[in-house]
């Protein structure tokens, strides 16, 4: 049985209330939170920083923290978010000049590294760092905001992925992210990914539970 985590991304949540929408999340169900971080530079969206992944930590929240970076350079702010608490760090390769060396730096802070995809980015990037990562994040919508729909090449882009996770004999996981819902989850699942990032289709509806129990339904069969 795949172990198969839900990850609410807090994009979509209620920011003046974000520690009690983040208990909501875990308390209905979620396994994780997802953080985007966005520099209005890499993506054309800003939203927040190690200041806040750090509240959370101070409000309570033990949960993984899935810090996802859409901010160029990376490297100057890896250091910062392991300090505020992130479980995993993901990047974007076009986002550093030295992949190698941030993938290092993220575990050498004593976070779980891993590499993000936006739809057009080929996978070679993986090719000789695929012992240095423990996530791979395919996106199904460009970066820059919640809401879009999700991009159908993404499950040929998963298949590929799930067989170079399995070709490499380790445990790496497999992240998807952008227009996941009850709808679509269990199609993702089928093609590969074991990690599903849902920021509106959960955070929009009124009845946390519900959704995030219908997504475990799908994922299920
Ligand atoms: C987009 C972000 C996503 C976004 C997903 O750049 O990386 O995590 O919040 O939102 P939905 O699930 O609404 O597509
Ligand atoms: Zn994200």
């Amino acid at each position: 049985m795949t172990d198969y985590r839900i990850a609410p991304s807090i994009l979509s949540a209620d920011f003046a209330r974000l520690g009690e929408e983040v208990d909501a999340v875990l308390a209905a169900g979620a396994d994780m939170v997802h953080f985007d971080v966005m520099d209005n530079h890499y993506v054309p969206n800003l939203t927040v920083g190690p200041l806040v992944c750090k509240a959370l930590r101070d409000y309570g929240v033990t949960a993984d923290i899935d810090v996802h970076l859409m901010v160029r350079p990376v490297d100057r702010i890896i250091p910062d978010f392991a300090e505020a608490g992130a479980t995993w760090i993901t990047f974007h390769p076009e986002a550093t000049d030295h992949l190698d060396r941030s993938l290092q730096l993220v575990r050498d802070c004593g976070c779980k590294s891993g590499l993000v995809f936006n739809p057009a980015t080929s996978l070679d990037h993986l090719r000789y760092v695929m012992d240095k990562i423990d996530m791979i994040l395919l996106m199904s919508v460009n970066p820059g905001f919640g809401g879009q729909s999700f991009i159908p090449s993404t499950l040929a882009k998963l298949r590929e992925a799930r067989a170079l996770i399995d070709a490499s004999g380790r445990q790496i996981r497999l992240e998807v992210d952008g227009g996941i819902k009850v709808d679509n989850i269990a199609e993702a699942a089928r093609a590969g990914a074991d990690t599903f990032v849902a920021g509106s289709a959960i955070f929009g509806q009124p009845d946390y539970p519900t959704v995030i129990a219908a997504m475990r339904e799908r994922l299920a069969i």
